[in-house]
């Protein structure tokens, strides 16, 4: 039994007391962020699927509001996105006010004439983002699909022209498609993308956007994101990117290792958006306002998703991350960081440090350095030890580990011993992700919430999101070596509570 609410997060938005899945409709409008999700109104479990909403001028703290997009007999409202339709192409608003625009997919029940499909509708809001009608003539764009679903609709600007592009997907074909509309409510066929790379499992919530490569904006690539379930790299759900081309028409991949189906032994050399097991159908914000890439994921698995031990809400989402794109050895990473508005995050105590010496072999607690909501940044030099690291929400036999492996070259979490793990099979594990030196050191940021460990390696080039849920008197962090020693070069914990 714990405390009600313990594992509560504290700079994660969580629902009041709802189910929460994937994050939708992500978008910066007059003044605020706004975060829809797919949401279970009435229900800690996966069902009743509707659009959740939630608002934050910082980015920091979120207010949670009414169900944008509710349900009916007739259709749950599965994931999509929103845009500004700041010219009325839609015809939605009025002289004076431009719609916002929701495109979702429709998942169509049994009362429905068209059940079994899943085609794209719309709805729009004169008000902001906060109220919402359906449009009458939905749906706008059917292919008489089971799993045609996930519009993530953008606004395409070139000198050629300008127009509306959805990506959506044909989950089971692991197939992304493209269409072109000018009113929003006409689409037109593009082209399509895959399978290629990850095909372990269907493909959902797709993104595609531009980004400046080393920050040069004469230099744009374009991303193309892929959320998949199962078949991600350490079990479950998770998504891959590529980089490329977008000309208005087709997506043509320079990352593509493997086309057709996937090789299931090169599974690590595909590009992930995130290694760990809690980063799923992430997406981007539209129109934010100095032109960053913000992106936030669902922190969760469908492994287990509906039974882990949260109440009384389901699901915590990923903390927001910037994207940007790095060119290395003639490729492209998505380098991601927490969004700079974390920084300001008002520390409850001072926070602890510590300067450079030896991590002898064995595990040593930092005394004074306790705590459950706190971001950890370490810097490490590999010595003899065959791993090292930090234990965070320890207790002596309870705790977290997060360690490098320098000779395997892995980034290893292993929440095995991380707190409550027998609600499901699959949660308890090990995960890994390739990593690489950079000026003879390792470089670690954690961000520890309660009921999460998110961490952000080698300056955000490799990220690994994580749910643990452990006992609230399960506060130790420690240092590590095993089989050898290591040297920690500077140590920060900021303190949120
Ligand atoms: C991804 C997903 C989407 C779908 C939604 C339904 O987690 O399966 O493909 O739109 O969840 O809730």
């Amino acid at each position: 039994a714990t405390t009600a609410d313990a594992f509560r997060p504290a700079l994660h938005y969580a629902p009041r007391n709802t189910w929460l899945n994937d994050p939708n409709g992500l978008i910066f409008h007059e003044g605020a962020y706004h975060l829809y999700y797919q949401n279970n109104p009435l229900d800690t479990v996966w069902g009743n699927m509707s659009w959740g909403h939630a608002t934050s001028t910082d980015l920091l703290t979120w207010t949670e509001h009414a169900v944008a997009i509710a349900c009916d007999a007739e259709e749950d409202i599965f994931s999509g996105s929103i845009v500004y339709d700041r010219h009325n192409t839609s015809g939605f608003g009025t002289d004076s006010a431009a719609p916002l625009v929701a495109v979702y997919t429709s998942a169509y029940k049994m009362a429905s004439a068209y059940h079994g499909i899943q085609a794209q509708s719309l709805a729009y809001s004169l008000d902001g983002g906060y109220t919402w009608t359906k449009h009458p003539g939905n749906p706008v764009l059917n292919r008489a699909s089971a799993d045609f679903r996930d519009p993530k609709v953008f606004r395409y600007e070139s000198d050629a022209g300008s127009y509306w592009v959805m990506v959506a997907v044909e989950a089971s074909d692991f197939e992304v498609v493209f269409y072109k509309s000018h009113d929003l409510k006409d689409w037109e066929l593009l082209s399509s993308f895959g399978p290629a790379n990850a095909t372990g499992g269907v493909w959902e919530c797709p993104d595609l956007f531009p980004l400046p490569v080393d920050g040069d904006p004469d230099n744009l690539k374009w991303v193309l994101t892929v959320n998949l379930n199962p078949g991600g790299p350490n079990g479950g759900s998770a998504g891959q990117y590529f980089v490329g081309d977008f000309d208005g028409t087709t997506f043509t991949s320079a990352t593509t290792v493997t086309s057709g189906l996937q090789d299931p032994d090169r599974l690590s050399e595909y590009q992930w958006l995130d290694w760990g097991r809690d980063y799923y159908a992430a997406v981007s914000f539209s129109d934010v306002p100095d032109g960053r890439r913000l992106m936030i994921g669902w922190m969760n698995n469908w492994q287990y998703a509906n039974e882990i031990p949260t109440s009384p809400w389901r699901s915590p989402m990923s903390l927001v991350r910037e994207v940007s794109l790095r060119s290395r050895d003639g490729s492209w990473r998505l380098v991601q960081q927490v969004a700079q508005e974390f920084t300001s995050v008002p520390a409850g105590k001072p926070p602890f440090t510590a300067g450079a010496g030896e991590i002898p072999e064995g595990t040593h607690l930092l005394d004074g350095a306790a705590g459950s909501v706190q971001r950890i940044e370490a810097t490490f030099t590999p010595g003899t030890a065959e791993e090292f690291g930090l234990i965070v929400r320890g207790n002596g036999t309870q705790g977290t580990r997060i360690g490098i492996r320098p000779t395997e070259r892995i980034i290893v979490v292993d929440r095995r011993e991380s707190g409550q793990t027998d609600f499901h099979e699959a949660f308890a594990s090990i995960d890994t992700a390739p990593i690489e030196l950079a000026a003879n050191s390792y470089a670690l940021t954690i961000y520890v919430d309660q009921c999460s460990v998110e961490v952000f390696a080698q300056g955000g080039q490799v990220t690994l999101a994580e749910l643990i849920f452990p006992s609230p008197t399960s506060t130790d962090v420690s240092l590590y070596a095993a089989g050898g020693t290591a040297t920690i070069n500077n140590l920060r914990i900021t303190q949120y509570a």
